[in-house]
């Protein structure tokens, strides 16, 4: 049937529903949309004689609905008019796809969770009204209930406030933007102005664009932090004076909003203007990643901390935000915060968005709070979708398909009468990266479906490859559509074993497709290669160039994966401290693998470890003689990534007794990578131990200060 999010209840009659011209009957649950009826279903109208009836049925939940399709007739029942609006879009994918007829089925259907929400940050790019219309029609085709618009960032403020013309004039520009990455070295800028706003009138539009829809739009205005650009209007809100300018690179700063009564005034001014536009019940007030640095240089935040009697800058976070709380509840309101909320005492009624993780998320949940699950490592679209080289630039991480796919939004660890307090999940697209907005359909879809379907569906019906099969009809509809979306289930999805002392094993997987792999080893790939149908074992040093083929031409991109296989490669490695789970490559073996990771993506082939050493022991299997081993570790600090502090390299012939070279201190470098070559002049050793000790605490005014820093560690050449 190819619909998406895969319906709880699918029941299949007889026969085929063959109607050229629907009509549907009026009914108030459709008064909000019937003005958009025919731009969903072009061949559908609403009159008399129907052929869709739409019953009003309170035994059903409030976004759920029933639809009965029968030779000559549809019945849609529901309770509301959202139920109605998500029969209707499951009926327009049943007409999208079945252009021959339609065949008769019984579907009863409600959503999983009530929170099901997609993200958009327009600071960092500035995206049209007609834009915003598109996102919030994919949105609406596939059931979220929520848009949450990501308004204001130190790169640009993006909504008209009345009462504050500078933020308009000033604050929704920055003199220029970075080019590539935010690690190269040295940065590059375009010397372009940039920036653009959404006026009043276009918001009003906007919104009701939404609500026809039935979406609700969550507009976020981020405090105290990522304000630069507010600054750079009103500097008098932050606690230097300035003057600022909005960032033209990415990451976090530390001019922030400074917690005094002016800086009150104007979020209280700003708010208010917010909650005529947007009459959702909840408004994200961001709270993320702000920097305590200036708050501690300051004399005047100082005497707040101590007149209000707040442990520390953490409390004078929670006293700004507990004071809006305050604020946006006596107007009717509830907030929303990033995790970061937590730190210093929750706000009495907000509701926790968990990003850095699920630990805030479950901390929230225990204290009886609401919770939107966005951890990173499942919900951020930001993060690259294929471990091919060829991705367009991203900001980092490694999050394919299958799994946003199979991500499961309530934490193990919760009771069961937590688990209530688990609204949804959401996906987050931040735009650093996004230039335009065929951009961020790329990055989008297909994940959003993926989480389309893991917010509506039941956990036990879900099934990535039914999901895949149906995904199919939503790429050719899609391409009907002209949106730009990332197909890359016909990618290889590649595992390499090692680290066990047995070999390097080569898994060649695909990212849900069924077209057959061919693979070439050191010569050029064509439909007469060999079929893959098992591990492949390496030797030596080689090159494999794999692909799905179908039809004899390769169906999705070509791999092409070096192995450089030195006398560490495929030996057993043993760690101290395992990397994190999100970071874990294949396992602690990637580091022995014959594969030298990316010099620009630690998604894959490299550990992280966060907050941890990286301490390892090699087992050569004999006694054998080293004369160089190099090192490489990942050097990304916006990314909250460092270099280790030093390194000690051991030897030993029986794994007992070990001879230590001098330790060796990491000098600081703004490098991406930091290899480091050490002679070891014809060592003869069975055992090498490392230890790379993590960089320790981030310091103060960097991204993530007071997190322990990741150390990323990619393959110990051995030679
Ligand atoms: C976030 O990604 N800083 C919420």
């Amino acid at each position: 049937m190819g619909i998406i999010p895969l319906p709880n209840k699918i029941a299949n009659i007889s026969g085929i529903n063959n109607t050229k011209e629907f009509v549907l009957s009026d009914h108030e649950f459709i008064k909000d949309f019937s003005s958009i009826i025919s731009t969903l279903i072009p061949n559908l109208k609403i009159g008399n004689n129907e052929n869709i009836s739409i019953q009003k049925d309170e035994t059903i939940k409030d976004e759920g609905y029933q639809i009965e399709i029968l030779k000559d007739k549809i019945n849609i029942k529901a309770s509301s008019s959202k139920g109605t609006f998500y029969a209707i879009q499951s009926l327009r994918q049943l007409i999208e796809f079945h252009p021959n007829g339609i065949p008769c089925l019984r579907i009863e259907d409600a959503p999983r969770f009530p929170y099901r929400g997609m993200h958009l940050d327009v600071g960092r790019h500035f995206f049209s009204v007609a834009d915003i219309k598109t996102y919030i029609d994919l949105l609406s085709t596939y059931k979220f209930n929520t848009f949450h618009w990501h308004l204001t960032e130190d790169q640009g403020w993006r909504i008209e406030i009345k009462k504050y013309t500078k933020l308009q004039e000033i604050a929704a520009f920055r003199k220029e933007t970075i080019i590539g990455h935010n690690n190269t070295n040295p940065q590059q800028f375009d010397g372009k102005k940039y920036g653009g706003y959404y006026t009043q009138e276009e918001i009003k539009e906007i919104v009701k664009y939404a609500q026809q829809r039935q979406i609700t739009i969550i507009p976020e205005i981020e405090m105290p932090g990522h304000a630069q650009a507010a600054l750079s209007a009103y500097p008098e809100l932050g606690c230097t004076k300035g003057p600022f300018e909005a960032a033209t690179q990415w990451g976090v700063f530390e001019d922030v909003f400074c917690p005094n009564e002016v800086t009150f005034k104007f979020l209280e001014d700003v708010l208010t203007e917010v909650m005529e536009l947007f009459p959702s019940e909840y408004i994200h007030i961001g709270g993320d990643e702000c920097p305590k640095t200036k708050w501690k240089e300051s004399a005047f935040c100082q005497k707040i901390i101590k007149d209000n009697n707040l442990k520390d800058e953490h409390g004078l976070q929670s006293y700004f935000i507990g004071r809006i709380e305050k604020f946006l509840n006596s107007k009717g309101r509830q907030i929303i915060g990033w995790d970061e909320i937590l730190e210093g005492g929750l706000a009495p009624n907000a509701t926790v968005m968990s990003w850095r993780g699920v630990e805030g998320g479950i901390a929230a949940a225990k204290l009886k709070h609401n919770v939107i699950m966005t951890p990173t490592d499942y919900c951020y679209f930001d993060y690259y979708q294929s471990q091919h080289s060829s991705e367009p630039l991203a900001i980092g991480g490694d999050l394919p398909l299958q799994k946003v796919y199979n991500y499961e939004p309530i934490p193990e660890t919760l009771i069961e009468n937590e688990k209530k307090y688990i609204l949804g999940a959401q996906g987050n697209i931040w735009t650093e990266y996004m230039k335009d907005f065929k951009q961020v359909q790329y990055m989008a879809l297909p994940r959003m479906q993926a989480m389309s379907e893991l917010n509506w569906t039941n956990k036990e019906l879900k099934n990535y490859d039914s999901f895949i099969s149906r995904l199919q009809n939503h790429f050719s509809w899609w391409k009907k559509l002209g949106y730009n979306f990332a197909d890359k289930s016909t990618d290889l999805h590649y595992f390499v074993k090692s680290g066990e002392g047995n070999g390097v094993k080569l898994e060649l997987k695909t990212n849900g497709s069924k077209f057959p792999i061919h693979y070439a080893i050191n010569s050029a790939l064509d439909k007469n290669s060999k079929q893959y149908s098992k591990e492949i074992e390496i030797n030596e040093t080689c090159k494999i160039i794999a692909a799905t083929f179908g039809n004899s031409t390769a169906k999705g991109r070509i791999d092409t994966i070096n192995f450089n296989m030195h006398k560490g490669a495929g030996k057993k490695i043993t760690l101290k401290n395992l990397p994190a789970t999100k970071y874990s490559a294949y396992g602690p073996g990637s580091t022995l693998n014959g594969i030298i990771g990316s010099n620009s993506k630690f998604g894959t082939e490299w550990l992280g470890f966060e907050g941890k050493d990286f301490e390892a022991i090699i087992d050569l299997s004999k006694v054998t003689e080293v004369d160089n081993i190099t090192l490489r570790f990942f050097n990304s600090p916006t990314q909250w990534i460092y270099p280790p502090k030093n390194v000690a390299v051991l030897f030993s012939q029986d794994g007992n007794n070990y001879n230590e070279l001098p330790a060796f201190i990491i000098q600081p470098s703004t490098n991406t990578i930091i290899e480091y070559p050490l002679p070891t002049a014809n060592t003869k050793t069975r055992f090498i131990k490392i230890i790379a000790n993590n960089y320790g605490i981030i310091p103060d005014g960097k991204e993530g200060a007071g997190n322990g820093a990741w150390l990323f560690v990619d393959e110990v050449v051995i030679e």
